[in-house]
């Protein structure tokens, strides 16, 4: 509950900025994203969140014990939806930590790197964005931390109670031994710059 409405502060803080840097008060050195995007990515990655934690505690109230199918219904759908945002806006999202599961969630970039570190030695620090390069593209990139819950536990706890099928499909698996309140990794939204001249030219022929 308390994480909720610290989310929910957080979320409010970054759309207050945003407002603040168009309003034309604020003239920033550096380009920025558009601040609306940078409102956009905040809310669409609260939603990303609320939506694993809501099916993790699904998971944990049900009556039922869980099958192979319900247990894959967390975190998979989590880095589904992150591929559809990036599709429906421009965007890179990611889910990224040290101790990945999905080798795909390895940091690769420094600045993914820092930016783990940072978060690591700032608890309370739930996210951040920064001017940033990737692949050549000038931008803005977005940094959200993912602490560990209770209910993360039942696939995220101690190696021995893992869930068969975590075994057999992540032999290198490295996302256990996690405590509630930890750091679990990141998300990050990498925003490119919109360029002014993009607009492509007429080229129509004039009857
Ligand atoms: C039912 C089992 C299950 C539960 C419960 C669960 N996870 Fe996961 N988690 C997984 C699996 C499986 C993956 C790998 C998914 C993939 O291949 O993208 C994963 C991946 C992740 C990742 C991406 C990084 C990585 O290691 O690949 C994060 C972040 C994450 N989980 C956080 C959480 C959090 C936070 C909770 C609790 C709110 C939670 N998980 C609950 C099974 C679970």
């Amino acid at each position: 509950m308390f994480r909720r409405v610290q989310s929910l502060l957080f979320g409010l803080l970054v759309v207050a900025s945003a407002w603040f840097m168009s309003s034309g008060l604020f003239r920033p050195a550096i380009a920025l994203a558009p601040s609306e995007s940078l409102a956009q990515a905040v809310q669409e990655i609260e939603q990303l969140d609320v939506l694993r934690s809501g099916l993790a505690a699904t998971l944990k109230d049900a009556t039922e014990p869980p099958t192979p199918e319900t247990m894959q219904e967390v975190c998979k759908p989590v880095g589904m939806k992150a591929k559809q945002i990036s599709q429906e806006h421009g965007w890179q999202v990611k889910q990224i930590s040290r101790q990945y599961r999905n080798p795909e969630h390895a940091p690769t970039l420094l600045a993914e790197k820092k930016a783990l570190a940072k978060f690591r030695a700032n608890p309370d620090l739930m996210g951040f964005w920064e001017p940033e390069t990737v692949a050549d593209q000038s931008g803005t990139r977005y940094y959200r931390r993912i602490n560990v819950e209770a209910s993360c536990l039942a696939c995220h706890g101690s190696k021995d109670s893992h869930p068969q099928f975590i075994q057999d499909r992540y032999p290198q698996d490295l996302a256990f031994g996690f405590q509630e309140g930890d750091l679990r990794g990141m998300y990050a939204v990498f925003m490119p710059d919109l360029e002014p001249n993009r607009v492509p030219a007429y080229t129509g022929v004039a009857n």
